[in-house]
């Protein structure tokens, strides 16, 4: 006896009429049209099915403080590095842990389970470190959180000496934390920028660990460090555990540089996560007309056999007003900024924010075959394309086979003579290609 079985359900890859089984957490079986006797049963009517959204790159410890204690008046991200700063010594461990469930409680109705996020190590207290080893603790059954040491205010760049820093991201470490950061962009000289890339490189080696640095977040196409990072990566045998976080001035590199860097990056294995919200908001601050858009080369790296994954980066704090955890929204935005219209591209934008951040963050038991935890959430769309179109509505999230949110499907009621009753803006068609009228929603 199964415990769940969806049928009619529609997958990312474009198999339709597909039925998905699931015995306890995990998916024991997917296959066409599939009947067998289950607890539970629920008819998809068509929709689409995927793996639960998964974000590469946010700030769980500033999530939630927009106002506080004022806002970015200038909107750049050097403001928001300040604002931060001002805001960190009045930050309570309360406060923080509340904050941050709170945007869990937001990831998971939007069917996001997964989040690496940033955590700033440079409070001596290292009171964002505890809040959210404690929340990550408090979401393990229903969120996965991976958590990097982030050097916000610079490794080599503390008041106290080169060392205070790194001896606290070190202290983070030994607390459990995943991944280790840097912003080499962010210390006072390209030398010392290099040094940090080095120095964090070889203490992430040395431990086993992942490494995810913010890197070049600038419109300064002399602002190589990713360079540094792909050479470290290589040198130290670390392909596929290094990401560059933003890489932001790759947008305005010389062509033939790029035409060199990104095959070095291939090489190394770098991952690559772009930020497209807050690369759209923060970059091309210092341009009049024409106005930089920031972003780094997404479609040329995806080519190149790079992974690479869209981050939200940014929800209602110093640096960015606005987002709601909404993944699709990010793929959307990403679209847009990198021009990436062709079927194939946008299918990408659905990938950046699912499948390549899995891979990225080295989730186990990821995506929609026998064997794999039975993580999924349903959405009101179609295909890929179709739900980063609408943004679509989570319609049921799953985690290890227990449904964690739910919405019902949202009728709008149109009162327009000689025309149809209610419209839910899905594209409606039918084998064949004739317009058939609305599909079915979920029974
Ligand atoms: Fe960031």
């Amino acid at each position: 006896m199964l415990d769940l079985l969806i049928t009619n359900a529609t997958l990312p890859d474009g198999r339709r009429n597909m039925s998905l089984a699931v015995r306890g957490e995990r998916i024991v079986e997917v296959s066409p049209g599939l009947q067998a006797p289950a607890h539970e049963t629920l008819n998809a009517g068509g929709m689409l099915l995927s793996s639960p959204f998964v974000d590469a790159h946010f700030h769980m410890d500033a999530t939630l403080s927009y106002g506080l204690p004022r806002v970015n008046q200038s909107g750049t991200l050097l403001e928001g590095i300040a604002l931060w700063g001002e805001l960190k010594p009045m930050l309570t461990q309360d406060a923080l842990v509340e904050r941050a469930l709170g945007y869990c409680d937001w990831a998971v109705a939007k069917g996001l389970l997964a989040i690496r996020t940033h955590v700033d190590v440079c409070d001596p207290r290292l009171l964002a470190v505890d809040a959210l080893l404690e929340v990550k603790r408090r979401v393990a059954p229903y969120l996965d959180l991976q958590l990097v040491a982030f050097p916000q205010d610079g490794v080599l760049r503390g008041t106290q000496g080169p060392e205070q820093h790194l001896n606290n991201l070190i202290r983070a470490l030994d607390k459990g934390v995943d991944v280790v950061g840097g912003i080499p962009h962010f210390e006072r000289t390209m030398a010392d920028g290099a040094l940090s890339v080095r120095t964090l490189c070889e203490l992430a080696a040395a431990r086993g660990l992942r490494v995810d640095m913010h890197c070049d977040e600038s419109d300064d196409p002399h602002s190589r460090h990713v360079e540094t990072l792909a050479q470290e990566t290589q040198r130290l045998g670390l392909h596929g555990r290094v990401t560059g976080s933003h890489l932001t001035s790759m947008h305005s590199m010389d062509n033939y540089y790029v035409s060199k860097l990104i095959p070095l990056m291939a090489e190394a294995q770098l991952h690559v996560v772009a930020n497209p919200l807050i690369n759209i908001t923060l970059q091309g601050r210092h341009d009049s007309y024409p106005k930089r858009r920031g972003m780094t080369r997404v479609p040329e790296l995806m080519a190149a056999g790079l992974t690479v994954a869209f981050g939200h980066d940014c929800v209602m704090d110093p640096w960015y007003s606005l987002g709601s955890g909404d993944m699709l929204e990010v793929a959307h935005m990403g679209l847009h900024i990198g021009q990436m219209t062709s079927q194939a591209a946008m299918r990408q934008c659905f990938d950046a924010v699912t499948c390549n951040p899995a891979r990225i963050l080295g989730l186990e038991g990821y995506g929609l075959e026998a064997g794999c935890y039975a993580d999924m959430v349903l959405l009101q769309a179609q295909d890929p394309v179709e739900a980063v179109r609408l943004r679509a509505n989570r319609l049921k999230v799953w985690r290890r086979g227990q449904c964690v949110a739910e919405q019902p499907r949202p009728l709008t009621t149109l009162h327009l003579p000689g025309r149809p009753p209610h419209t839910d803006w899905l594209q409606h068609r039918a084998p064949g290609g004739s317009d058939s009228g609305p599909p079915p929603g979920p029974q």
